[in-house]
């Protein structure tokens, strides 16, 4: 970061704005990259002007109109830092974006960069041109070593080492630096050392307050899905993609998967069972909140999920029911002012190139909301379709939930199960054992199999009810996506025959 700051400053950018909520650790930053370049640093807030940050001296400059005019009498070869700007420019105040515009140009000439340092994006279309965006990365294991190595010394405990060292660290990335601290000074009340499980959960907490993106606990595993062979085996085969050996060996980085398919069969369970096969975290992305109702919003989302989800890279960020999200990105800005399809654009750029370990795991119920772009070969390692579970498939599904809800799958006649559940989602499967169950206890006994039968010929399975859409979406599918399933025997012999 440091590197590109110089970079900037010393080809002439006059406006930069830096995007993060971490003001101490950017500020410590800019210090040193002024003193680096050898100029002068100012620092402006509404409270206190105007600074020279080498001598304290302060100028009158509350008003940030009357800030951006005092740069003008600023010496050249510096850097204005200018804290909480975002806020205001927030009402687009023609003046203050005059004069802004008009500081820039005149800053240009005279060596100066005027630095905004926001946690959030503002900037209207006039002065969109004006300034060079960065993304401040949150704090990698290192600095997050700095921290902890802190609240040691100040707690009087042992520096962690080795594997303790890795896993308390490994769980902190994804904060900042401030919360990084107070994770670890809430673990050293809570346990008197710094618990990794409590760094975690804490890490939990905050990633979630932005109320994009979760850190989800996951206990399925690929057992926990009966058929699915062919996807289940593709990931197996990855499962080791993040690993040192995999990055000696040459092997790039897997991109992620998409999965369209019928709903209720499988593709959010795959998703949790992925960060399982990767023994990473598990980040679900709330896409349908990604679009804020604030200008320029939806972007700085967008890009603060990004930033997370690399910081605790290797990850998995599961982004489900995509097209809940996506809804308004194939219109062409007549909606939203072109804010979907920008978001949309930077997310699908951002996949392209981005070469973080974070394995990018999409769902969909609904092709014809996505966008045709994003459903290219290429964007993904690989697009599945996960159909109704066949035979052979539902057999495995009712073990794995009648084993689920406590009973044995001995205890009950799979045969019958499996021939009365044709075009059963798994998610009816699953539906059928837990009304047997309601059933048996309200009769105060076990479920059985002839209570399964009964409670299952009351419902009509979603395949009779959306026979058309499954039969659209099976269309769809052919040439497009890699079934999830290998066909059975008799259904290569018909494909044969056909
Ligand atoms: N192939 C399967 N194997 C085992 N359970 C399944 C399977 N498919 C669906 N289920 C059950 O149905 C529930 C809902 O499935 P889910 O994965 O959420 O469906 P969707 O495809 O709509 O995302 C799962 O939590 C699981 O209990
Ligand atoms: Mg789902």
């Amino acid at each position: 970061m440091r590197q590109r700051l110089t970079n900037y400053i010393r080809s002439g950018h006059a406006g930069l704005y830096i995007v993060s909520a971490e003001e101490a650790r950017v500020e410590a930053e800019i210090k040193a990259v002024a003193e680096g370049l050898g100029y002068k640093l100012y620092a402006w807030s509404a409270i206190e002007g105007l600074v020279n940050t080498a001598d304290g001296s302060t100028q009158q400059a509350n008003d940030p109109i009357d800030a951006i005019t005092a740069i003008n009498d600023l010496p050249e070869n510096a850097l204005v830092l200018q804290r909480d700007f975002h806020l205001f420019l927030e009402d687009r105040n023609p003046v203050l974006i005059r004069a802004l515009k008009d500081e820039l140009a005149r800053s240009k000439t005279k060596g100066r960069t005027l630095i905004l340092l926001g946690c959030r994006l503002v900037l209207a279309p006039e002065l969109e041109r004006e300034f060079t965006v960065l993304d401040f990365a949150l704090p990698d294991k290192q600095q997050l070593g700095v921290v902890l190595d802190g609240i040691c010394e100040s707690a009087k405990l042992e520096i962690p080492t080795g594997d303790d060292r890795d896993q308390i660290l490994d769980a902190a990335t994804g904060m900042t630096s401030t919360e990084a601290e107070n994770a670890y000074a809430l673990a050293v009340i809570e346990s008197g050392g710094v618990d990794s499980g409590i760094i975690r959960r804490e890490k939990a907490q905050t990633v979630k307050k932005s109320g994009l993106l979760e850190v989800v606990n996951v206990c399925e595993t690929l057992h926990s899905i009966g058929g699915l062979d062919l996807m289940k085996d593709w990931l197996l085969q990855r499962r080791d993609a993040f690993s040192k050996r995999a990055v000696e060996y040459g092997l790039p980085s897997p991109k992620g998967m998409l999965i369209v398919g019928i709903p209720g069969c499988g593709k959010s369970l795959t998703a949790k069972a992925t960060a399982s096969v990767f023994n990473r975290p598990l980040l679900k992305l709330d896409a349908g909140k990604l679009y804020g109702s604030l200008v320029g919003q939806s972007e700085g989302n967008l890009r603060s999920v990004i930033q997370v989800a690399e910081a605790i890279a290797p990850c998995v960020l599961w982004i489900d029911e995509l097209e809940k999200g996506m809804a308004g990105s194939k219109s062409s800005g007549a909606t939203d002012g072109g804010t979907s399809a920008r978001v949309f654009g930077s997310f699908l750029s951002w996949m392209q190139e981005k070469r973080s370990p974070v394995f990018v795991i999409a769902t969909a119920n609904d092709v014809t909301q996505l966008p045709p772009e994003l459903l290219r070969k290429g964007r993904w390692d690989e697009i599945w379709f996960t159909d109704l579970p066949n035979n052979e498939e539902r057999q495995k599904i009712w073990e794995i939930q009648i084993k689920k809800y406590g009973r044995k799958p001995a205890d009950f006649d799979l045969r019958a199960l499996v021939e009365m559940s044709v075009g059963y989602t798994g998610a009816e499967v699953e539906q059928a054992v837990i009304d047997a169950l309601y059933a048996g206890f309200a009769e105060d006994q076990e479920p059985t199999t002839k209570v399964i039968c009964q409670v299952t010929a009351e419902s009509i399975p979603l395949s009779k009810l959306m026979a058309e859409n499954i039969d659209q979406l099976r269309k769809w599918a052919v040439g497009r996506a890699r079934p999830a399933t290998a066909p059975t025997k008799a259904e290569k012999q018909r494909r044969i025959a056909a």
